[in-house]
């Protein structure tokens, strides 16, 4: 990607997109022209437009992710030119802005490719593999809504802190596109790290970390071999310190289960 930016007028830009009709259907690559482009458009927004005259040819329009568009839902997935998100630090692809390129730019476009995120249709892939983490290990058992439960049990700033900044994850599963290895460590790291670290979640966590560690390999995730690709793709700058706190949670637990003090999941 080039990191020139352009102040005025419009762009024109070669777009070589993957196109998929459906999960067992082949796929290929088809180059479109984004025509009238200016540079305040996010990438998004630059899908609209080519997707607007495709339509208007009578044309299948370019599917692909979306919904807050405000970079807080990570509904959007797409490699831009072989980087998660497109390769701007923190941020997604949504939050992307085409001032990132200049006219005359190729841009190839990708859906995120991992075992465990098959590819529904072009662009987007079903992430329901992460959600299967969550189920299985992503949850306390213990009332954390309402107010007077949030402030029943103190919790140190250091720790609300280190447990907010592990709540950043938002789910987009940039981390696994990007890691040789489609492993979701940087994912799951985060959310044993958040509630491993809070009273309300210590009481449950080598049951969490063994869950969450068997449900990475039930669910099609490769190992990490801390390659950190992981994080250098996150839009939210997840640390790979999250994967480590969850290595030493899992071998705490390891060392519990042999010594009968919690039977897993
Ligand atoms: S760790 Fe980062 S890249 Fe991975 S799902 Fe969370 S926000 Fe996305
Ligand atoms: S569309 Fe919600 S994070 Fe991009």
């Amino acid at each position: 990607m080039s990191t020139q930016a352009s102040t005025h007028g419009t762009m024109t830009l070669k777009l070589i997109v993957w196109r998929q009709k459906g999960p067992n259907e082949p796929g290929r690559f088809e180059t479109y022209e984004a025509k009238n482009i200016t540079p305040h458009h996010s990438f998004l927004e630059m899908l609209d437009v080519v997707n607007e005259d495709l339509i208007k040819q009578g044309k299948d329009p370019i599917a692909f992710d979306h919904d807050c568009r405000e970079g807080i839902c990570g509904m959007c997935s797409a490699v831009v030119n072989g980087v998660p998100h497109g390769g701007q630090k923190r941020t997604t692809l949504c939050q992307l802005h085409m001032r990132k390129f200049k006219d005359g730019d190729a841009i190839y476009l990708e859906p995120w490719r991992a075992r465990a995120f098959p590819i529904i249709k072009d662009l987007i892939v079903d992430r329901g593999a992460l959600d299967k983490l969550i189920q299985e290990a992503g949850w306390v058992s213990c009332h954390t809504g309402g107010v007077p439960d949030g402030n029943a049990i103190p919790v140190s700033k250091p720790a609300a802190d280190y447990a907010m900044d592990a709540a950043e994850c938002i789910g987009c599963g940039a981390c696994v596109a990007a890691c040789p290895n489609g492993a979701a460590m940087l994912f799951a790291g985060a959310k044993v790290s958040q509630l491993a670290a809070l009273p309300q979640g210590q009481v449950e966590a080598p049951e969490r970390v063994a869950a969450m560690v068997q449900a990475m390999a039930q669910n099609g995730f490769g190992n990490c071999s801390n390659h950190y690709e992981c994080e250098a793709a996150c839009p939210k700058g997840i640390s790979v310190k999250f994967i480590a706190r969850l290595n030493r949670e899992f071998a705490r637990a390891l060392v519990k289960e042999k010594t009968g003090s919690f039977t897993p999941r």
